[in-house]
């Protein structure tokens, strides 16, 4: 069952036109849908294959006349030679109402919604679903008028009105062509919220943001980040909008963020509401940057589209950059790349270090679903970000202009945009498509030698390539590194250079060097590297201190942390005395006003476990907790009272705002907050509620239940309890409240989780309530999740093999915490592979399920 980029073919039949009408009902939806079909021109075939999938034939017809020369297969309708042009429509019984999957038409809480990327338009009626079949669509919804009294799908609203039976339809046209996975559907009772955007050649835009009853109060945000955006690609890229209405609907069952539909963007609630009394700062940022993505998909996905699922990250890895750019520019740039880089080392890194690894342009699938990864999304973006250093702003962007005049309209590969990339440039590209087609992070390791006397200073770096699998003895990669040097007295002697590397070992030098200088390499991250380098202590304490690079600045505090912690690993009696010493001026530059709080608040957070394992041999997270506490508890003990009284400075100054310096100042306080609360004793419990009660916003909120979560104080359920009773009819918050107690490193966790599992709030079947008590324990629990006895596992295990049956994205999605389990000791190695062996032992196991547990468990 497995697909192969090398079996690519043109599709035989293009679909010029597809006109489709739907009649919904409370327990069935008819579908009528009318295709253009002619024979392509450079057609290999003349056999018309349509995908279907879950739905009941009623009739088909060939050129009006009734027509039974067809043949059906398992999802699949064939008919040989058909003609060189023809109309083929086709009735077909759906069931939305019982759509677990959440893919193609669903219903989520009364609404009925669409996700058809990557192949859920074959849930809805038969066609050949697949990107490079361009159709426009004309589109007819019917559906009783008081349950349903807004009808949308994409494009322009044509005609509505009413019918018998108390039943009324919208009538929509889309004027561009599109592939069948960017078309929508949404009927539902829902309100909405109405703005405009003048684009820059005049065009007026109505912005209309739906939601449900009751959450209309939440959308600014998203509405004033859906301008800003608008905004942004006119000015940084020269794309503008260009057609009359752009609507964004909120839905609250969705298996991914949300989805670029043109122009009718369905979103997971999550990334749309905001509220400084439901949504903490981190949700405010990401609901601008996915209402940015989505935005920008119009040009990057939608107006230039996909060949085939292969080029994914064509789109995705293109569309991340772009919001990535677009946040920086927004908010703070290094504070942005800081949080980039550490979203990449702990999800992107691992994947790629696993048997999951697979490389951005993938060359085989079974289940397209298992692609939209961290890969194809955060190291595509990277890919991205690397060609926009190589070829510099200027280039890069006569690249992009370029690529949009080239193939507006048409469904291309990522080899095409690197091509324009080439042109634009006239720069030889075909070593760095090498990133594209090796999987594996690469490890870059750097060492320096200084020649006092020609006053020169070498640098030389080897770089290598993991084995991942399918992949052996990789080829060197084109890594942009990018280097300053500073000298001992802390000054930038030497600005920021782009070293090329195309070599496995190669040497840069520098001239002028006076003395012994410090380089800081890979500013700002310049690429998806694992750097090891023969820095000093003392070296990264100067960078630490004195680096211009906001980047490489907080990396060498995470650097010479990693090493004190792999240190007490190593040996818990080791001496911490000089890190503790050195996080106490840290602490200190808090007092000054004009410091970056934001960025402190970074500098102050210790890194994670997940990145801490990967920089061990065999993964032991217990140890690494262990370590990595007793180094916070240490700091606590030899700073409490600076650290007190710093937090005391910080408090809240005035009306609620989402200024960065605001979101800055709270970070800072939420992390000394967790500083003066790692022992969990009564003082912490004394102090974590404080801080609940005085509250005025979500983000301290979830601070207070964040620190007081370990805890076995009494003040621990009473906030508990409250935030509960506060935020019940908030469904997104309900989320946080299972998040926030599945993360409990606490003895009594298993029970807990039993008992939040029988909670009547617990739904299996809402994606968004799985992730909150699920992920949050498998991901963000790492010490729980791999407890000793195996129970963890099981409860993984246990959901997997119920959501197989409900929703196979979903249940595929949650099998990643498994994945790298042959890095573990023996024993964890030993109860995950149980596990493991227990979902592929499921009988009727989907194939999204069958494709990620059979890579896990291969030898
Ligand atoms: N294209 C969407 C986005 O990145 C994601 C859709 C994913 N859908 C899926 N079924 N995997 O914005
Ligand atoms: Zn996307």
């Amino acid at each position: 069952n497995t697909i192969y980029l090398k079996d690519y073919t043109p599709a035989p039949y293009q679909a010029s036109h597809i006109s489709l009408k739907f009649a919904l009902f409370e327990d069935k939806t008819i579908v009528r849908s009318e295709v253009t079909y002619l024979k392509a021109a450079d057609a290999s075939s003349t056999r018309l294959v349509l995908n279907g999938q879950d739905q009941a034939i009623i009739s088909v017809e060939l050129d009006g006349k009734p027509f039974d020369g067809y043949l059906l297969e398992e999802g699949r309708l064939i008919i040989d030679q058909p003609g060189d042009s023809f109309t083929l429509t086709i009735t077909t019984e759906i069931h939305p109402e019982t759509n677990t999957a959440l893919e193609g038409l669903y219903k989520s809480q009364g609404t009925f919604c669409t996700q058809c990327e990557a192949e859920g338009f074959r849930r809805i009626t038969y066609f050949q679903d697949r990107p490079d079949v361009l159709s426009v669509f004309s589109v007819r919804i019917e559906a009783d008028k008081a349950r349903y009294p807004v009808l949308l799908s994409n494009g322009n609203l044509v005609a509505s009105g009413e019918v018998e039976a108390g039943r009324h339809f919208t009538e929509w046209h889309d004027p561009f062509p599109k592939p069948c996975y960017l078309f929508a559907l949404v009927a539902g009772d829902l309100v909405r919220i109405a703005d405009r955007f003048a684009t820059q050649s005049g065009r007026d835009v109505d912005l209309h943001i739906y939601v449900r009853k009751g959450d209309e109060g939440q959308c600014d945000h998203a509405m004033a980040s859906l301008k800003k955006a608008m905004k942004w690609d006119e000015e940084k890229y020269g794309r503008e909008y260009a057609l009359d209405l752009f609507n964004i609907v909120a839905v609250s069952d969705f298996n991914m963020g949300a989805m670029e539909n043109t122009s009718l963007n369905i979103f997971n609630t999550k990334l749309v509401l905001a509220h400084q009394e439901t949504a903490t700062d981190s949700d405010f940022i990401s609901v601008e940057a996915v209402i940015a993505h989505e935005y920008f998909h119009n040009w990057t996905g939608n107006r230039v589209t996909c060949r085939d699922w292969f080029q994914l990250s064509l789109k995705e890895g293109l569309t991340v950059f772009r919001d990535q750019e677009f946040s920086a520019d927004m908010n703070s740039r290094a504070v942005q790349r800081i949080d980039d880089v550490d979203q990449l080392r702990r999800l992107q890194f691992p994947e790629d270090a696993s048997p999951l690894a697979h490389s951005v342009q993938p060359d085989h699938f079974i289940e397209i679903s298992n692609f939209y990864t961290m890969t194809i999304y955060e190291k595509g973006s990277e890919l991205i970000r690397m060609q926009h250093t190589l070829l510099g702003a200027q280039q890069y962007r006569q690249a992009t202009d370029l690529y949009f005049d080239r193939y507006d309209g048409h469904a291309v590969t990522i080899n095409d945009f690197v091509q324009c990339m080439a042109d634009a440039s006239g720069r030889d590209m075909s070593q760095f498509f090498r990133w594209y087609k090796q999987a594996g992070t690469p490890s870059l390791q750097a060492s320096g030698r200084y020649n006092a006397e020609a006053k020169q200073y070498t640098l030389t770096f080897k770089q290598s390539q993991p084995d991942t699998p399918g992949q052996k003895d990789k080829q060197p990669l084109l890594i942009p590194v990018a280097v300053g040097l500073l000298n001992e007295a802390g000054e930038e002697t030497h600005a920021t250079q782009v070293l090329e590397m195309t070599e496995r070992e190669q040497s840069f030098t520098f001239n002028d060097v006076a003395a012994r200088p410090v380089p800081s390499i890979l500013r700002g991250f310049s690429a998806p590297v694992k750097l090891s380098s023969d820095l000093s202590d003392d070296d990264l304490r100067l960078l630490q201190l004195r680096d211009t690079d906001g980047f490489n600045k907080w990396e060498a505090g995470q650097t010479i942390a990693l090493r004190t912690i792999q240190r007490l690993i190593a040996d818990p009696a080791s001496d911490t005395t000089q890190f503790v010493d050195d996080f106490g001026v840290l602490i200190a530059q808090g007092t000054h006003d004009n410091v970056d709080k934001a960025l402190l608040a970074r500098a102050l957070s210790l890194p994670s476990i997940a990145v801490i394992a990967q920089a061990q041999e065999v993964v032991d997270p217990a140890a690494i907790d262990h370590a990595r506490g007793s180094l916070l508890k240490a700091i606590k003990r030899a700073h409490k009272d600076t650290l007190a009284k710093l937090y005391e400075h910080h408090h809240s100054a005035g009306a609620f705002s989402i200024s960065p310096a605001a979101m800055g100042r709270r970070a800072l306080r939420n992390t000394l907050l967790e500083l003066l609360t790692v022992t969990n004793g009564t003082g912490c419990a004394a102090r974590g509620k404080a801080h609940y009660d005085q509250a005025d916003n979500m983000t301290d909120r979830v601070a207070a239940l964040s620190s007081l979560a370990d805890s076995q104080q009494p003040q621990r359920d009473e906030v508990f309890a409250d935030f509960y009773e506060r935020f019940k009819g908030y469904q997104l918050v309900v989320d946080k409240w299972f998040s926030l107690q599945a993360i409990a490193n606490r003895d009594s966790i298993f029970a807990d989780f039993a008992s939040l599992r029988q909670h009547p709030e617990f739904n299996i079947r809402n994606p968004n309530r799985v992730r909150a008590l699920y992920s949050a324990f498998a991901v963000n629990n790492p010490v729980k999740f791999h407890d000793a006895s195996g129970q963890g596992y099981a409860l993984l295990r246990d959901a997997i093999i119920e959501l197989n049956a409900i929703n196979p994205q979903i249940a595929s999605r949650q099998v990643t915490p498994f994945r790298e389990w042959k890095r573990y000791t023996p024993v964890l190695q030993a109860h995950m592979q149980q596990a493991l062996q227990a979902i592929m032992d499921t009988p009727k196991l989907s194939r999204d399920v069958f494709e990620v547990v059979s890579k896990c468990l291969a030898p």
